[in-house]
């Protein structure tokens, strides 16, 4: 059975979460695939989060370099999280004939032509499934539709902490504060969940989504942007008395003439369209091509387990379909 060396960079709630999947799901995977996945190298620097992941000692490295002359690696996993050294190191990764996984909307958004290219020059997958829709497997299908495709519009619900703070505040009368602190226990929310609630987040994640649309770096600061600090209970009762719901919409909407208008806002979603029922860490994404009409696909957008499972199957498809993976990127 071909033997598939594992390297984990960070060990937050995403990196421990894909730790204990390789542990738990590796039978399973093997039978499933033919691939064996062997955890060879962690980085991580906080003493305090390698104790706690009880990983073997020996595998945990404090600075890339060890990690990149780790025996038998094929796939490097990337869940630092933030802009750098994240995007430096996917970069490294690449050029040293890794494969790379990310789920870093950031670090990806910011840098999209550069990660990219670089994963191409090297002849190596860079996968950003977990990036977009946490658990979802959004671009799988977005990929698919763009191939034959014009899409024209692009509308949905991609943050899943800002989903379930304004379910919580509509269905249970949860204060905001409340809310907030409960979808980070619950692991959905950034280390710094300033980037869930006002919208950050969402824009990273339209701007991955935009740029394989478009063809060209969309960059988040693209995006018109508002999150839903300014959202207050008396917004969503008057909601709630229009028949409706305040969900927070990332949209993109392309012209006739090639340009794009998009945007991050709390907008008021009727009750009879489909969004208006995707509550708690759900997000849901509507893609509408030219040929293929509105496509619709949900799932939990945020959280551990849904997040590890979707970037495992990124390690497996790194290793099966490997560069031929990457999105064709600018479009030539
Ligand atoms: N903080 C993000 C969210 C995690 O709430 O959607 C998944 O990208």
């Amino acid at each position: 059975m071909q033997r598939v060396g594992v390297a984990i960079l960070g060990l937050g709630t995403i990196g421990s979460a894909v730790a204990q999947a390789l542990a738990v799901q590796h039978d399973l995977i093997a039978e499933r695939t033919g691939l064996q996945l062997v955890l060879r190298a962690v980085f991580e620097r906080s003493a305090e989060r390698a104790t706690r992941a009880d990983l073997d000692p020996d595998i945990i490295a404090t600075d890339l370099a060890t990690v990149l002359t780790e025996d038998g690696l094929d796939v490097v996993v990337e869940v630092l999280g933030r802009e750098q050294p994240a995007a430096d190191y996917m970069v490294r990764c690449l050029d040293a004939g890794f494969h790379v996984v990310t789920a870093n909307k950031e670090a990806l958004s910011k840098h999209f032509t550069e990660i990219v290219t670089a994963a191409t020059n090297a002849e190596r997958a860079i996968m950003f499934e977990a990036s977009v829709g946490g658990g979802v497997p959004l671009l799988v299908s977005y990929r698919q539709i763009l191939a034959t495709n014009r899409v024209t519009r692009l509308r949905g619900i991609v943050n899943g902490t800002t989903n379930y703070i304004l379910s919580q505040m509509a269905s249970a009368g949860t204060s905001y504060t409340d809310a907030l602190a409960e979808a980070q226990r619950l692991g959905y929310a950034e280390p710094d969940p300033t980037g869930d609630v006002e919208g950050f987040d969402a824009a990273y994640k339209l701007a991955i989504l935009a740029s394989m649309l478009s063809g060209r770096h969309v960059h988040p600061d693209e995006i018109q942007r508002t999150g839903i600090s300014g959202v207050t209970s008396q917004d969503i009762d008057g909601a709630r008395h229009r028949g409706g719901v305040i969900k927070l919409i990332a949209r993109a909407e392309l012209d006739d003439g090639g340009a794009l208008a998009l945007s991050v806002a709390p907008e008021f979603v009727p009750n009879d369209e489909l969004l208006a029922h995707v509550h708690a860490n759900y997000n849901a994404i509507e893609v509408v091509g030219d040929r293929v009409g509105p496509v619709v696909l949900s799932g939990q957008g945020a959280g551990p387990l849904p997040t590890a499972s979707v970037i495992l199957s990124d390690i497996v498809e790194a290793v099966r379909t490997g560069v031929a993976a990457n999105p064709a990127f600018p479009h030539g």
